[in-house]
């Protein structure tokens, strides 16, 4: 799927179309650089699960977790996990914060910005590309 948005209301609805395929156990990673609009694509993810919460960059934090207010027969997930993996030097620093266990998991839609080289081809099962075509518009590829 790939679509050009010209704002983030329209990021975020797509996003939403793009959550509606998501399943747990899925893991997806995000290419983009800073201000790409990676963020504001998980908001759309959120929303379309129901959740309620702010989504905030969790580049201090690193990690979130949130619980969805909704389960589709698709998805069968219970929880979405949102990784900023901007700090993290290398897989040890991933393992010590206990994030192995998480990423994955069959419950679990893990959603990962800066995935830098800690992600490879086999490990995530979906890559979502942002990308600046001009000023006024983002190029969002979903594979
Ligand atoms: N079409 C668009 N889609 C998404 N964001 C847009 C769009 N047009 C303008 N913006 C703006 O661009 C910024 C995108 O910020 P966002 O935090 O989503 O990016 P990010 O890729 O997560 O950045 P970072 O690398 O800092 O985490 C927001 O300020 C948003 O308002
Ligand atoms: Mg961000």
């Amino acid at each position: 799927m790939r679509y050009l948005s010209q704002k983030p209301k329209e990021t975020i609805a797509f996003a939403k179309r793009v959550a509606s395929r998501l399943r747990g156990g899925d893991v997806v990673v995000f290419a983009g650089g800073l201000g790409s609009g990676k963020t504001t694509f998980m908001k759309g993810v959120a929303k379309f699960f129901c959740i309620r919460q702010v989504i905030q960059s969790p580049t201090f934090v690193i990690a979130k977790v949130y619980r969805l207010k909704r389960n589709t027969a698709r998805a069968r997930a219970t929880h979405l996990l949102h990784i900023d993996a901007y700090r993290i030097m290398g897989r040890t620093q991933l393992s010590a914060l206990g994030l192995d266990d998480l990423i994955g998991a069959p419950g679990v839609i893990t959603c990962i910005e800066n995935p830098k080289r800690l992600f490879r081809k086999s490990d995530y099962t979906h890559r979502i590309a942002l990308q600046l075509v001009n000023p006024e518009r983002r190029l969002i590829v979903f594979q």
